[in-house]
């Protein structure tokens, strides 16, 4: 797609289609107030006979609208003007796209980013669009055999902004969207991939290609005998049971001044998890395809930094192995010893993604990091605590918590705090090694962060649970490409705090 900015009035725009916004219950936004005024009330006649209420996602095409000099006006639909908030906002610009997509119209002219979303400026209107828009219109075909190809696919799309002060900063938001856009695709192409295509050895050639497109990218795969090496026995102990030999990407951007201590972005990336030998149940067992989710969202935020050249040191380490049954694999009631030394009793091998994770934190500690979030489909009580909308949060550094809890609202991409407190360690001993792996059956997701929090001590960390928004299940099945959006915005709050200070 192609994106610009432009300020201009609606009824001006020579262009196949102009796209403005009708808010619940028949109220014309500002820019549909200009296209009726221009044309001697022609929309809010329509509109009075009941043919577009307003209600958040509804389209009306209107063609040959007198006095304007479109071909056509696209009438959103963008719900209660007061509840107009992030949600409503995407919701009417991906409607722009899918409605328009195969439509006829090639270009468009699109007023939904002038209305006010409360607390966002112009440049987060025009990037936000652009994702929304690029969200919209993915596909995954690239496996199916007959794609179905739009006959006229939507080309162009350009977004009004209120005038031509706003042109530059309009300009830059569309090239940061388009980088944003383009991670978040990279990240559901990798995601959607099934575990005989995307092994740990594709997930270490994607990386090394990304630093073959990108300069100042350095990519660097350790081996197992390299792990062996790191006595990285706990990730080893998971890849004992499978043929595919795991690999540990790291992906670094040094965008920032020389001295600054980095971000570091940690993501499971188990690219299929069976359970190994405490072997998962066999309903949807294809779905954990997906639990590389969060080595993806580290691959798509990387690729999105190296793109926009952010001004800030970042680097992802992806710990990348399958989990499977054996007759060498790690067996319940197996003692391993981690990098840090710490032993782990391994009371359930479905319990692998802390397994990897842990040695990948430790390893970690190596970059003398700023702060370390940490992204995996860790656990299916996350599910349970907090459904697919929202992403579980935890942390030993609050400051962090608050600037990912806030990157989450200014994004959509959400996540909500989980309490760390000291009391649930204990369901972590164990009887014959430093800790076990699982800590029964309550408060799944907390002793999860429990056992990593073992091996995060030494500095600020925080943790994103993502087993619930990483993908859809049922009938529209995919990744989302969560928490994509809300690391961006997290480090651009970053990059933005840095300048003012
Ligand atoms: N990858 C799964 C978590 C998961 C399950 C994510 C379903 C999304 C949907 C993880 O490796 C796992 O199996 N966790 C176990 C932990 C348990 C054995 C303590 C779980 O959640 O059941
Ligand atoms: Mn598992
Ligand atoms: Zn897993």
């Amino acid at each position: 797609m192609e994106y610009s900015v432009k300020s201009g009035s609606p009824e001006k725009q020579r262009i196949s289609c102009v796209a403005v916004g009708v808010f619940d219950s028949r109220k014309l936004s500002p820019s549909a107030q200009i296209l009726d005024d221009a044309s001697d009330g022609f929309i809010s006649n329509l509109i009075r006979r009941g043919e577009c209420e307003g209600l958040l996602g509804q389209t009306l095409l209107l063609h040959n609208v007198p006095d304007t000099l479109c071909d056509r006006i696209l009438l959103i639909g963008c719900g209660r003007e007061k509840n107009f908030d992030i949600k409503a906002y995407q919701k009417a610009n991906s409607e722009v796209a899918t409605f328009l997509d195969d439509r006829g119209a090639t270009e468009v002219f699109s007023c939904i980013t002038e209305l006010n979303v409360k607390n966002r400026s112009a440049a987060w209107k025009v990037s936000y669009a652009v994702q929304a828009t690029d969200n919209a219109l993915y596909r995954f075909d690239q496996l199916k055999s007959k794609k179905e190809n739009t006959r006229r696919p939507l080309r162009k799309i350009i977004f009004s902004v209120p005038s031509r002060r706003e042109l530059p900063e309009g300009e830059q938001a569309v090239r940061e969207g388009m980088a944003i856009s383009s991670g978040i695709k990279l990240t559901r192409d990798l995601s959607n991939l099934p575990g005989n295509i995307c092994t740990p050895t594709y997930l270490a050639e994607q990386a090394k290609s990304l630093a073959h497109t990108h300069r100042d990218f350095k990519v660097n795969v350790l081996e197992e005998s390299d792990m062996n090496e790191l006595q990285m026995g706990s990730l080893l102990s998971v890849s004992r049971g499978s043929r595919q030999p795991a690999k540990l990407i790291t992906l670094e951007h040094w965008g920032g001044e020389k001295d600054q201590n980095p971000i570091v972005l940690v993501g499971k990336g188990v690219t299929f998890d069976s359970g190994g030998i405490s072997l998962k149940a066999g309903g949807a067992m294809d779905e954990m395809k997906f639990d590389m989710c969060g080595a993806a969202s580290v691959m798509g935020v990387m690729s999105a930094c190296a793109d926009l050249q952010l001004p800030y040191n970042v680097v992802g380490i992806i710990p990348a192995t399958e989990n499977m049954p054996d007759g060498l694999a790690t067996k319940p009631g197996d003692i391993v010893t981690s990098m840090s030394g710490q032993t782990i009793e391994v009371l359930n091998t479905d319990a692998e993604g802390r397994l990897i994770l842990c040695d990948a934190l430790t390893y970690a500690q190596t970059y003398d990091p700023d702060v370390v979030i940490d992204i995996a489909t860790l656990t299916g009580a996350c599910i349970v605590a907090l459904g697919n909308h929202t992403a579980g949060l935890l942390g030993n550094h609050s400051p962090l918590i608050n600037d990912l809890l806030n990157a989450g609202k200014n994004s959509g991409d959400r996540c909500w705090e989980l309490p760390l407190f000291d009391e649930y360690q204990q369901q972590l001993d164990s009887n014959f090694a430093d800790i076990a792996n699982i800590g029964g059956r309550e408060a799944g997701t907390i002793t999860a962060a429990c056992f990593l929090s073992r091996f995060t001590k030494k500095y600020r960390w925080a943790h994103l649970d993502i087993a619930g928004v990483a993908w859809k299940s049922g009938k529209d099945k995919g990744a989302t490409g969560r928490p994509v959006p809300l690391l961006m915005q997290y480090l651009f709050n970053r990059v933005n705090e840095d300048k003012d200070s």
